[in-house]
């Protein structure tokens, strides 16, 4: 992110004595610069002024990170994956936090996907395998990172570079509780390159620019949110390691601070958490139907992110609202369907909270009969997320656990399946 920002006490010149304040005739302690940098530290950074030194520990224990292994989607099916279901009552939600409670849906060797229903505070935790973009399906939490804090609610995205140390306080409520899609890419993710200048201001043709993004709500000092400085503090690390090969080597490991990691008195930079609300996206239409390249948002290592959002549909007098059918041939397309009405869609199986994989090497779109219905829409209330993969998703525990297995019928009528049920087919208008 090449927006800069600068949060609280800093000194002029970087590298330079950055002190507490003194009494009169004193000389204050030092605050303890670090710099926070990607690529090496020839890409985007940023440097935070902490009370402690920030590489102080006081204790290291193993972390089991839960099931990451993953399970290959052979024989080759498009999959429904229903993850609400893996949630089913508010005991589970209660017992839940959004960092060590999410359930692996879908991974490969670039990005993990997993989703949690949580209502308990996780605790202080870092990612430092890659960038994670959480989206908020529904609910609402404080996230608060040691360059300051959010509030986030239903539709933000929220992007949180490798390394930050954060937690997440969902909000309680019974009617909406905290509905949080995890994407953890092995790498940073960040707006597309062809939105952005060469200096990465945000060009006129992105549909989103900087004045869309909220940047933390800093500085956050221990103190801020009623905690002691001097408080022992756990931290989760989730780490590169020589885990089992089937869960990408994925480690954790748990340190102790001998100090709260609320402790940055002031930051700048171009490296930082920020959220971006999805009603902010402005869609992209046209006379006919527009790819999905036209719909993205953010972009990692081997993946995408794009977003369809309510818009206005294709205007050619002989348009085709819903999609050509389509082989994605370098790509795995997993599909969240977030908001929306899916009246139409009774019978097939999507609706609101559902997932579905269509993998590379199969061709996929509307089910018989959805095109011709689909002429003379003006509008599609559509809300839906997009990851797409270059190379093959597995399924983790939690896919395994919340597959339809029948989503692969859904072309045919009910036909085949060896005693499946066959679902109605995929009527949706989005790609
Ligand atoms: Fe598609």
């Amino acid at each position: 992110m090449a927006h800069y920002q600068s949060m609280g006490s800093i000194p002029p010149k970087r590298h330079t004595q950055h002190r507490r304040p003194a009494g009169r005739g004193k000389t204050g302690e030092l605050y303890y610069e670090e710099l926070m940098g990607e690529e090496g530290f020839s890409s985007d950074s940023s440097l935070l002024y902490h009370r402690n030194i920030p590489s102080t520990i006081v204790d290291a224990q193993v972390w089991e990170v839960g099931d990451l292994s993953t399970t290959p989607n052979h024989p080759l099916k498009p999959l429904h994956l229903q993850p609400h279901a893996l949630f089913p009552d508010a005991r589970t939600i209660k017992a839940t936090d959004v960092v060590t409670g999410r359930r692996l849906l879908l991974g490969n060797g670039d990005v993990r996907i997993s989703y949690a229903v949580a209502a308990a505070p996780s605790p202080w935790y870092r990612n430092g395998i890659g960038d994670e973009c959480v989206y908020v399906e529904r609910g609402a939490a404080r996230v608060e990172t040691v360059f300051g804090a959010f509030e986030v609610a239903q539709g933000d995205y929220i992007v949180i570079p490798r390394a930050t140390t954060h937690r997440w306080i969902p909000k309680a409520s019974r009617k909406e509780p905290l509905r949080a899609y995890a994407i953890e890419g092995n790498s940073h993710i960040a707006p597309p390159k062809r939105y952005l200048s060469k200096y990465g201001q945000f060009l006129e043709h992105s549909p989103y620019c900087e004045r869309d993004l909220r940047p933390p709500q800093g500085p956050l000092l221990a103190e801020d949110v009623g905690e002691k400085a001097d408080a022992e503090t756990e931290v989760y690390i989730k780490h590169r390691g020589s885990g089992p090969a089937s869960s990408g080597g994925i480690v954790g490991t748990v340190h102790t601070l001998p100090f709260h990691p609320l402790d940055v008195v002031g930051w700048d930079g171009c490296l930082y958490p920020y959220v971006f609300n999805v009603r902010d996206y402005e869609p992209i239409t046209g006379r006919v139907h527009q790819p999905p390249p036209a719909h993205q948002v953010f972009e990692g290592w081997n993946f995408v992110v794009c977003n369809f959002v309510p818009r206005k549909v294709d205007y050619h007098p002989l348009s085709i609202p819903v999609p050509y059918y389509h082989s994605n041939v370098d790509s795995d397309e997993v599909m969240f369907y977030v908001e929306g009405d899916y009246e139409a869609r009774k019978g097939s199986g999507i609706g609101q909270g559902s997932i579905s994989l269509h993998p590379g090497g199969h061709a996929h779109g509307p089910q018989p009969g959805a095109a011709e219905a689909s002429i003379g829409a003006e509008y599609f209330d559509e809300l839906a997320v997009m990851v797409d993969t270059f190379r093959p998703l597995d399924l983790g525990e939690g896919g395994l656990a919340c597959d339809d297995g029948r989503y692969h019928l859904s072309w045919s009528g009910g036909r085949g399946g060896r005693g499946g049920r066959g679902a109605a087919g995929e009527v949706h208008s989005i790609d």
